[in-house]
């Protein structure tokens, strides 16, 4: 058997964000019909250098995958030229546990984690949409803005606001140059958000910054940022008025929007209004009028990266073996 290293460059090339959207829609509909083994991902904390590494295994035994990543959050890692996320994914055959592959997994985390924003804007946001926000313009915007312009091409303006006013204005080209949005850098996460139908956060702040009050009715949420205890990026109050979404129980409680409101016992767990992967499997539906404030609160899950993966696996090993090198990873 063959183990293959496959590159970032590889990937870009034959990895879509309609196929991520699509695969990532299937693990999540896997998850909801109970077909996956995941344990919660386990954390390791450099408290001496700002970052944390992240371990996410998971099995579809349907799909005949599983493998493991690895991965870093360091959000300072801009000022060394890094990005603040990056990672590497192993492989492996299920049957033997030979490992297939190990491959970048910085890229696919992009990419899936924009997917499932897209993916929950099609299920959660209110059938019709107009404005689009960017709260935090940074690598999980611009795949964040891609899938939810595939989920919801109707969208035709946009505001961003981020700290930095730079990489805000650098993301407004992407919006208009790109895709064709009408887009504006605002001063105030309030001003950005007037208007808005569809709302992504993507900074890594640890406190609040989208209030109750600059969000207005019928607008969906796409919570990306807070991945790690601690973080947070809505205000509890918001939540309370908002129909909550969540990726996975245990992850979520752990470390996803909702980690801090419920260990302050802001929130409950009776609060939520559902999971995204029973939302898909059972075709339920969160929104009972366009008024409605929903939120996606997404950690991100393993079988996200497991199904991305093994599609680009299937792509480049399957059909373009012979551009492939094999190594012996034993010799
Ligand atoms: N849910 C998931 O699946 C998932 C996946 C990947 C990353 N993340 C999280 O998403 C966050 C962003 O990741 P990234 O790769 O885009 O990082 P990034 O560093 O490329 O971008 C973050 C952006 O947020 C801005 N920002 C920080 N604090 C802000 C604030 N208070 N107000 C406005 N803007 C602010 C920064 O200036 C930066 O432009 C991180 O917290 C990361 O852990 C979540």
């Amino acid at each position: 058997m063959d183990t293959f290293l496959i590159k970032k460059s590889e990937i870009v090339k034959v990895l879509t964000m309609k196929d991520c959207m699509e695969a990532t829609e299937s693990a999540f509909r896997y998850y909801g019909e109970g077909q996956v083994q995941m344990p919660s991902k386990s954390y390791l904390y450099f408290e001496d250098y700002f970052g944390d590494l992240r371990c996410m295994p998971a099995y579809i035994r349907d799909l005949g995958a599983a493998g493991i990543k690895a991965v870093n959050v360091h959000p300072d890692n801009h000022n060394a030229g890094l990005p603040t996320v990056m990672a590497t994914i192993l492989l492996i055959d299920p049957k033997t546990g030979f490992p297939l592959a190990v491959m970048d997994g910085t890229h696919i985390t992009n990419m899936r984690t924009g997917a499932a924003g897209g993916i929950a804007a099609k299920y959660l946001a209110k059938s019709k949409c107009d404005k689009v926000v960017f709260i935090g313009a940074g690598m999980q915007a611009e795949t964040q803005l891609e899938a939810v312009m595939i989920a919801r091409p109707e969208l035709s303006k946009a505001s961003t606001f981020d700290i930095d006013k730079e990489r805000a204005q650098e993301f407004a080209k992407i919006c208009s140059e790109k895709f064709g949005l009408e887009c504006t850098v605002a001063d105030s996460i309030n001003e950005a958000c007037q208007n808005a139908d569809i709302i992504n956060t993507t900074t890594s702040t640890r406190k609040p910054i989208v209030m109750k009050d600059d969000v207005p009715k019928g607008a969906h949420i796409n919570a990306i940022g807070a991945d790690a205890k601690g973080k947070q990026e809505l205000d509890h109050e918001l939540l309370k008025v908002s129909k909550v979404v969540i990726d996975d129980w245990a992850q979520a409680s752990h470390s996803g929007e909702i980690n801090v409101p419920l260990a302050n016992k802001q929130l409950k767990q009776s609060d939520l209004a559902g999971e995204l992967g029973k939302v898909i499997a059972e075709h339920s539906k969160i929104r009972s009028s366009d008024d409605d404030i929903t939120v996606f609160d997404s950690t991100g899950l393993a079988i996200q990266d497991l199904v991305t993966a093994w599609h680009v696996y299937q792509l480049l090993i399957k059909n373009q073996k012979d551009n492939m090198q094999p190594f012996d990873l034993f010799a």
